[in-house]
């Protein structure tokens, strides 16, 4: 009787395992691309450099009004654009290049 028993769970473990197996692999789908998007152009190939007085434009106004470059020195623009840059969010770059405007037109 325990054979028969051993033998019925051993069946039914292996159809288990097979229909298992079976069903997982009919459901998979082979994926095939019918969109064919054509891509002329990167949009890298039209992304324009922004100067630093634009993003001071940009940025600097969001806030409040964008402070004229005359209004600090050299020294204290280095300070208020860290101070900004951790308010505004800036990249190195952005903050670099705002500060490069700042600087040279005060
Ligand atoms: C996210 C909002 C925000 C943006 C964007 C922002 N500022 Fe400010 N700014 C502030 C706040 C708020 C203050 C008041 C001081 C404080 O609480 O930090 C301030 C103060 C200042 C001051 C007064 C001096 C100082 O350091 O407190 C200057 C100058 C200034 N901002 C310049 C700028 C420039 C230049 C930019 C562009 C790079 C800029 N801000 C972008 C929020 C902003």
């Amino acid at each position: 009787m325990k054979t028969l028993y051993k033998i019925l769970a051993v069946t039914t473990m292996i159809l288990t395992l097979g229909v298992t197996i079976v069903s997982c692999s009919s459901t998979k789908k082979v994926y095939t691309d019918t969109t064919d998007v054509v891509i002329t152009s990167t949009d890298e190939e039209f992304k324009m450099e922004k100067s630093g007085a634009q993003y001071w434009g940009e940025t600097c106004n969001r806030c409040h009004i964008a402070p004229s470059p005359a209004s600090y020195n050299d020294t204290d623009w280095d300070t208020v654009s860290l101070h900004m840059r951790v308010r505004a969010n800036l990249t190195e770059k952005e903050i670099n290049k705002i500060t490069e405007f700042l600087t040279s037109a005060n």
